[in-house]
C-alpha cells in the first residue's frame, strides 16, 4: 500500500504528538512492507509568523495533492486579538473547506484502566462506545452574514444549512442513529430534523431517534452506553465531543477523521495546549489513534489500524500513563514522556504484528 501523507503539525503540542503518530505509521510501513511518504508543511500560528498567513498556498497545494492530511493542532494566545479568519483557527477552517470533507468522525470510548480519570462513576461510563458524526463544513462556522460591528456594539453569526448538506452527512451516520438538534427553537434545526427523517427511509434497518442538544448534553453524561452513532451540526458537535472527552478521562486520547471530500483530513480532537508545549508532557495517544484512522479510512489497512488501537489499550493495561492521565492512586503506574509513550506503543504494535 502506498500513501502520500501531508503532515501539518501546527502549534503548541502539535509537533510533538504528530511526531509520535508519524513514528507509529512508519513502524507499520516497515512491518507490512508499505510505502508511506511524509511531507511537512506549515499551518496555524507558526505559518502566521513565518509566512504571514495561517494557511500558506504551498501547504494547501500539497494537501490537495496528498492522499491524507495529518494535522496536529493550531492556536496560541498571542493570536487572540486577530479577527477570526486571520487567526490560526482560520487556517484550520480554510483547509477543512478546501479539502471538502464534511463528515468528521469522532469516536468516544471508555478505557477501563482510565476510569479513575473520569469524574463520572465507572458503572456509568464502562463500555461506552459512541461515534459522533460532526458536520464540519456548515452551520455557524461558515454561515453568512457574520460580523462584530464594534461601533454599533452588535455581533452575529448565521447558523445555516441547506437540506443537501444535512442529507449527505446523515447518510454517513445511519447506524442506530441519534440525531441532535435544537428543533424546539431554531428553524435551521427543524430543517435538520426533517432532512434526517427523510434519509431514514433509505435505511429501514436502522433505528432513528432525535434529541435536543441541551438534553443530549445531559444524556451523554447520564447514560453514554445508550448511544451508538450521533450525528449533529458543526457547533453542537464541537461542544458535545469535548464534553464526551470526560468519559474517556482526557481529551488527549481522542482521534478524529474527516471524510467525504477530496482528501481526508485527520486531527486529534485536543487543542494546541501551549502551556505544556515542548516539555514532553503531551499525550500522543490521541494523535497515534488518529494515525490508526488514516490506516483504516485512507489505507484500507484494518488489521494494522486495529493493532495500533489494541496496542494503546495494552500500554494502558500495563500501567503506562502520560502526565494528563496520571491521577488518583499511582501504585503500579509509570508516568512516561510523550516520546516514551510513543515508543511503548510502537514496541507493542511490533510484537503483535510480528507474531501475526
Ligand atoms: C475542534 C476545534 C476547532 C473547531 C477549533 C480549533 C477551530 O475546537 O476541532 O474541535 O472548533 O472545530
Ligand atoms: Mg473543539
Amino acid at each position: 500500500m502506498k500513501l502520500n501523507i501531508l503532515v501539518t503539525a501546527g502549534d503548541g503540542i502539535g509537533p510533538e504528538v504528530t511526531g509520535e503518530a508519524v513514528a507509529a505509521l512508519k513502524e507499520i510501513a516497515v512491518l507490512g512492507g508499505h510505502d508511506f511518504a511524509f511531507t511537512e508543511k506549515r499551518i496555524g500560528g507558526v505559518a502566521i509568523v513565518q509566512d504571514g498567513t495561517p494557511l500558506p498556498a504551498d501547504t494547501l497545494e500539497a494537501a490537495l495533492a496528498s492522499d491524507a492530511v495529518l494535522l496536529g493542532a493550531v492556536g496560541g494566545n498571542e493570536f487572540n486579538a486577530l479577527p477570526p479568519d486571520k487567526r490560526p483557527e482560520g487556517g484550520l477552517l480554510a483547509i477543512r473547506a478546501a479539502l471538502g470533507g464534511f463528515a468528521n468522525l469522532r469516536p468516544c470510548f471508555s478505557f477501563k484502566e482510565l476510569a479513575v480519570n473520569s469524574p463520572l462513576r465507572p458503572e456509568v461510563i464502562d463500555g461506552t462506545d459512541i461515534m459522533f458524526v460532526r458536520e464540519l463544513l456548515g452551520g455557524a462556522y461558515f454561515g453568512k452574514p457574520r460580523q462584530w460591528d464594534k461601533e454599533k456594539g452588535v455581533g452575529y453569526n448565521t447558523m445555516v444549512y441547506t437540506k443537501d448538506e444535512v442529507v449527505r452527512v446523515a447518510r454517513v451516520a445511519f447506524k442506530k442513529l441519534t440525531s441532535v438538534d435544537k428543533a424546539n427553537v431554531l428553524e435551521v434545526s427543524q430543517l435538520w430534523r426533517a432532512a434526517v427523517t427523510e434519509v431514514a427511509a433509505e435505511f429501514p434497518d436502522v433505528t432513528l431517534e432525535h434529541q435536543y442538544v441541551d438534553a443530549m448534553a445531559m444524556h451523554i453524561m447520564n447514560r453514554p452506553r445508550d448511544f451508538d452513532v450521533v450525528v449533529t451540526e458543526n457547533l453542537f458537535g464541537d461542544i458535545l465531543t469535548d464534553e464526551s472527552g470526560v468519559i474517556t478521562g482526557s481529551l488527549g486520547m481522542l482521534p478524529s477523521a474527516t471524510i467525504g471530500g477530496k482528501v481526508n483530513l485527520y486531527e486529534p480532537v485536543h487543542g494546541s495546549a501551549p502551556d505544556i508545549a515542548g516539555k514532553g508532557l503531551a499525550n500522543p495517544l490521541g494523535a497515534i489513534l488518529t494515525g490508526a484512522l488514516i490506516l483504516r479510512h485512507s489505507g484500507g489497512l484494518e488489521a494494522e489500524a486495529a493493532a495500533i488501537e489494541a496496542a494503546v489499550r495494552k500500554v494502558l493495561e500495563q500501567g503506562f500513563r502520560t502526565a494528563d492521565l496520571a491521577r488518583g492512586n499511582m501504585q503500579g503506574l509509570t508516568v512516561l514522556s510523550t516520546k516514551e509513550m510513543g515508543a511503548k506503543v510502537r514496541e507493542v504494535v511490533k510484537q503483535a504484528l510480528v507474531r501475526a
